[in-house]
């Protein structure tokens, strides 16, 4: 499983994400631009000291992330709050993509249609949105408990 962060726009949210990639060994895909400055330097300034023990690729661009991921036969696993399937219900491959879109504006109706599935955590009525690095543990905790 690999886990892609969308434009993220808040910078201790990705370092959460980041660190558990880390721990777990799920490889990240930081798809830029992101809202805050996500270089090396500056995610290590910002204490993310597991930086050196992640896999992580940055790609400039939603296009340029896309036809990567196609060119390995990737699926690509869309968190949304808009999503169909209840990501229990959702049968993961080791070859995922679990995306999570940006804070402020998870991801353009583009994106969002030419995932290959659209997972929700169910939530209750009335409710907005989960945080986005709290959605991401869910979800991949479903995936590595599938995967055992
Ligand atoms: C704070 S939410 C974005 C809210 C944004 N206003 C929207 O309309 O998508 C950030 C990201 O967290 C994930 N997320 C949050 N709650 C979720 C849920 N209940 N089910 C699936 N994904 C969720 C999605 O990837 C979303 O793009």
């Amino acid at each position: 499983m690999r886990l892609a962060l969308y434009q993220p726009d808040i910078p201790q949210n990705a370092g959460t994400m980041m660190r558990m990639a880390a721990c777990l060994g799920v490889a990240v895909d930081l798809i830029e631009p992101a809202g805050f400055d996500a270089s090396d330097r500056n995610l290590r300034r910002a204490g993310l000291d597991y930086l050196a023990r992640l896999d992580l690729a940055r790609h400039v661009s939603f296009a340029r992330f896309d036809a990567a991921r196609r060119a390995e036969g990737r699926r690509l696993v869309l968190a949304t709050t808009r999503g169909a399937v209840p990501y229990w219900d959702f049968a993961f491959r080791p070859t995922d993509i679990l995306m999570v879109g940006r804070e402020s504006a998870g991801v353009p109706d583009e994106v969002h249609d030419l995932a290959d599935a659209r997972l929700v955590v169910p939530m209750r009525e009335g409710l907005r949105s989960l945080n986005v690095a709290v959605t991401a543990a869910m979800i991949l905790g479903e995936a590595r408990r599938q995967m055992r």
